[in-house]
């Protein structure tokens, strides 16, 4: 295992299922579809940061950290499950938040509220700074903090998806799949930088296609592959990627960060109704959105493309009836 050196608290429920999704196919028309069900990770209603969290508490407990440190947009799905994985273990946990106290407390901010987490909202202030500030004062408080950075994208949450590249590449073998692509939403960068240096050293030859949510192909590009070197650097494997190595469509941004569209409610919809999956409004619905526009193009003819869901189902309870399509 790519990451037996690493301290590694167990929380997920892995390996998550490989399941087909032939209805949904039928009805685009379109080639073989499967989904990764990383939304039943577990930790408080699954999703991605359940696997970043393996490793990022697993550090915390080593350093006797007593309260996990982290931030987000209101409806984080990585603010709630820190704040699960904290419950979980005993600690702390402080979320700094972006923007005001809104008026109702709903779908992520409800959970958060539940496991116990202290919520400081940032207002406008730049949120790795208001997150560093809060590590400080809980600091001169006395307390032992340790900061999960925003999303859990350092090489310790990338290596979650490491390991989950590695069970993926043993599945195939198990159930004599090949899997051309993956699809997934991709946004502070954690989740494909993983799966990157996992597919390098699994020799998973298919492609990595990363749907941005929120950043110019570009800038994810480079932010994917800078991550995706420190971790292999840190798991020293002997890797190098640029950006140009990394595979990212931003076709999809839309109206911007956590703006749902017409696309993103068709997606919800439809995956709902044809394959009972729950996707979230603001990161597995847009890539969603992004799979059906890409096989209503007919760009993945052909091939047997896995869509890797990361969660974010209790995000749907914070956005209302701007999921729905009737009402
Ligand atoms: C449900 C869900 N999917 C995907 C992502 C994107 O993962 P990453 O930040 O590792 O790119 C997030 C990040 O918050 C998420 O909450």
């Amino acid at each position: 295992m790519l990451t037996a050196k690493l301290n590694r608290a167990r929380i997920a429920h892995l390996p998550t299922p490989i399941e087909p999704m032939d209805r949904l196919s039928a009805h685009l028309g379109g080639p073989r579809l499967l989904v990764k069900r990383d939304d039943e990770t577990g930790l408080a209603t699954g999703g991605n940061k359940a696997r970043k969290l393996e490793f990022l508490v697993g550090q915390a407990l080593a350093d006797n950290a007593d309260v996990l440190v982290t931030g987000g947009a209101p409806q984080s799905n990585h603010a709630r499950q820190t704040a699960a994985a904290a419950a979980r273990f005993g600690l702390g946990a402080v979320l700094v938040l972006r923007g005001q106290k809104p008026a109702t407390c709903t779908g992520n901010l409800l959970l958060n509220m539940l496991l116990g987490a202290e919520i400081r909202w940032a207002g406008e202030r730049d949120l790795d700074q208001s997150i560093d500030q809060a590590a400080d004062e809980l600091r001169h408080a006395g307390r032992r903090p340790a900061v999960v950075p925003y999303g859990g994208s350092n090489m310790l949450g990338a290596a979650g998806y490491v390991a989950a590249m590695e069970e993926l590449v043993e599945q195939q073998a198990h159930s004599k799949l090949a899997i051309d692509v993956i699809v997934f939403a991709s946004s502070s960068g954690g989740t494909q930088a993983g799966l990157m240096v996992g597919a390098k050293q699994c020799g998973f030859a298919g492609r990595v296609l990363g749907i941005s949510v929120d950043k110019p192909a570009g800038a994810l590009a480079t932010r994917v592959a800078t991550l995706a070197n420190e971790t292999a650097g840190f798991l020293e494997l002997p890797w190098a990627f640029a950006p140009a190595d990394i595979d990212v469509n931003d076709h999809y941004l839309g109206g911007g960060y956590a703006v749902i569209g017409e696309a993103e409610r068709e997606a919800i919809n439809l995956f709902a109704r044809i394959e009972g999956l729950l996707l979230d409004p603001v990161y597995t619905g847009r890539a969603a959105a992004g799979l059906i526009d890409l096989v209503r193009r007919g760009d993945l003819a052909g091939e047997t493309v896995l869509f890797w869901h990361t969660g974010g189902t209790a995000g749907l309870f914070g956005f209302g009836e701007q999921v729905l399509t009737r009402w």
